[in-house]
């Protein structure tokens, strides 16, 4: 873990925030207040099940969805709730990486231009515009000419590296991964994993890295905070959280992740079952 701004301010402060979504006539509190926080170059994983709030989290930092309560603070500046030319302000520092590379990109653009349009909009010059491209494509190990092409050319993995350069076209200080490897093969998952983590030595950019997989993050993350319906119900230091969890249903998670030995499988099944008997855990 990289050290904070001097004063000890970090990077990103999420405090209690609570996030209600409308469902017809009733509210659905998908956040009920949580707290994190990300210092500059530091990577912080969000782990827990489908539908425990990792995504909302993530969209109430970029803006994307309306907090109730509480409070997001970056660099010290309170973001909660910005709006507007404000928050358009914001994307040169705060910038997101989705799961699905085919939707994030406009098929009928070039590469080129993809990776140009975040800077020509906030008036950078043609001339800075392609040099910063190809610098940012060779970032991503995209070879030069992937510019003339468009992403149908391309495959997911690659997609994926696009992705990412269009989001560190502008040098944001933080970058919001949301299941940035889950739709790639193992393998292909495994270089674009690489590619963070050397993307992260080379610029110094902070993650909040969103990922169902215990064994994604513990490849990539310094800390792990772990949700579980709308609570983070732990945080720690990768090692911690990932290998001796202090919460059953993080310990649940662990037991539940692949591991490619099966005696080692077997023992963690039984483990698991083990962990199912006491009544009043909250393991589901
Ligand atoms: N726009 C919305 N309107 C109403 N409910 C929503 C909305 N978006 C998400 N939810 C609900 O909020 C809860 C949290 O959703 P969220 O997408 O944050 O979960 P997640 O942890 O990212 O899950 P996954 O691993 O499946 O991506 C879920 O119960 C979901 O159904
Ligand atoms: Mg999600």
């Amino acid at each position: 873990m990289k050290a904070d701004a001097k004063d000890g301010t970090p990077l990103l402060r999420v405090a209690d925030v609570v996030v209600d979504y409308r469902r017809g006539r009733t509210t659905f509190r998908a956040l009920k207040g949580v707290s994190m926080t990300i210092g500059a170059g530091e990577c912080v994983g969000l782990v827990g099940e489908s539908g425990s709030g990792k995504s909302t989290l993530g969209k109430a930092v970029l803006g994307l969805a309306q907090v109730t309560s509480g409070s997001i603070h970056f660099d010290g500046r309170d973001i909660t709730n910005l709006k507007g030319a404000a928050r358009r302000r914001l994307a040169a520092d705060l910038q997101v990486v989705f799961q699905d590379p085919y939707g994030s990109l406009d098929p009928a653009m070039t590469v080129g231009q993809i990776l140009a349009e975040p800077l020509t909009a906030a008036g950078t010059g043609r001339a800075e515009a392609r040099a910063t491209v190809a610098e940012m494509l060779d970032h991503v190990r995209l070879p030069a000419d992937a510019v003339n092409r468009c992403p149908g050319e391309f495959s997911g993995g690659q997609r994926q590296r696009i992705a990412i350069a269009r989001a560190l076209v502008r040098r944001p200080r933080l970058i919001i991964c949301d299941e940035p490897v889950s739709a790639l093969d193992l393998t292909t998952q495994a270089a674009v994993i690489d590619l963070f983590i050397d993307i992260q030595r080379e610029t110094g950019v902070s993650y909040l890295f969103v990922s169902h997989d215990l064994n994604v993050v513990r490849r990539i993350c310094h800390r792990v905070s772990v949700m579980y319906r709308g609570e983070c119900v732990e945080t720690g230091p990768n090692e911690k959280v990932t290998r001796d969890p202090d919460h059953p249903y993080t310990r649940q998670l662990l037991l539940a992740s692949p591991v490619a030995d099966p005696a080692r499988q077997a023992e963690r099944r039984r483990h698991r079952l083990e962990l199912r008997a006491p009544a009043g855990t909250p393991v589901s």
